[in-house]
């Protein structure tokens, strides 16, 4: 595996590799990998002949009051990680590589950004999502890009930009890989301590609770996310959002008919975590 910092030294590897006409797969990730962000690399390694990873805590999507500074960095470890699982090129790049002086360009989806995370973290999250992911496409120009439906917002952000911009790249979304507990795993996972770690089993319980009733039949919105508020409640949780939307417009949901989206976030400890699990329609 080589570890990248240089722009051009990507687009001369990628290029080599079209010259052989060998496809070439992405995987955007911000490090302190787990079995998620592995979960995507082995995805991208077994459809794609050139794996690249990027390795970048972009700035622009943190806010002022968010965890830039403190968020977890060891990129000897991932690169050990991304290394046995068969990645062919590590790009991690200086923010400065990423953010010249000069960079002006931001790239905003409308709509979709308003509701859940973009209203809970404001718009800037998901316009720093959107470009870097875009720039991400332009140095690499991948075949094939995977995300994780853990993310399951940032996936339709993603999924829009290309449509709108034309965007050659497919966009793979993996599904939701939890510790054996029922909690996803997240790379905030760790600022939890034994009592937050405990209580945060209870995002995902309270989305199966949901779940459940929806199996059992129930289809009416409030009685479903009712279903999930009960188990936080319990849990000592009290949610910055638990939203039922469409899982593809992501407008409210007063009655399940299509597939919708039920997502969580809420503060546990010292962590912001996020869930969700969508209820298929039959
Ligand atoms: P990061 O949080 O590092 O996540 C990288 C990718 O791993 C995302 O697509 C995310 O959805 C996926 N992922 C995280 N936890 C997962 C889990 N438990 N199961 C499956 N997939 C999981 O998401 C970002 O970075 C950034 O916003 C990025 C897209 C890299 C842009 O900066």
């Amino acid at each position: 595996m080589r570890v990248l910092r240089a722009i051009p030294e990507v687009r001369a590897a990628v290029r080599e590799a079209r010259l052989e006409n060998r496809t070439v797969g992405l995987v955007p990730t911000m490090g302190a990998f787990h079995d998620g962000h592995l979960s995507l690399m082995r995805a991208a390694r077994a459809a794609s002949d050139l794996v690249v990873v990027s390795l970048f805590v972009n700035p622009t999507q943190f806010g002022a009051n968010e965890d830039l500074s403190s968020y977890p960095r060891d990129e000897a470890r991932d690169a050990a990680l991304a290394e046995a699982e068969g990645v062919d090129i590590l790009f991690a790049p200086a923010a400065s590589e990423i953010y010249p002086d000069g960079f002006a360009t931001n790239i905003h989806v409308a709509g979709l950004t308003d509701v859940l995370d973009g209203a809970s973290r404001g718009a800037h999250h998901f316009d720093g999502v959107a470009t870097v992911v875009t720039k991400l496409f332009g140095i690499v120009r991948p075949d094939a890009a995977y995300f994780g439906q853990k993310d399951a917002q940032q996936v339709l952000v993603v999924r829009r930009v290309v449509r709108d911009l034309d965007l050659d790249v497919r966009i793979v979304a993996c599904p939701i890989v939890r510790e054996a507990d029922g909690l996803a795993m997240s790379s905030r996972n760790v600022y939890l301590d034994d009592a937050a770690r405990l209580q945060a089993t209870a995002l995902n319980r309270a989305l199966d609770a949901a779940a459940a009733a929806f199996a059992a039949g129930e289809r009416e919105g409030s009685s479903l996310v009712a279903a999930a508020h009960h188990v936080l409640d319990a849990a000592g949780i009290s949610p910055e959002y638990l939203e039922l939307r469409d899982a593809e417009t992501l407008q409210p949901v007063v009655r399940v008919e299509r597939d919708a989206l039920l997502a969580v976030a809420a503060h546990v400890g010292a962590a912001r975590l996020i869930d969700n699990h969508v209820l298929s329609a039959p």
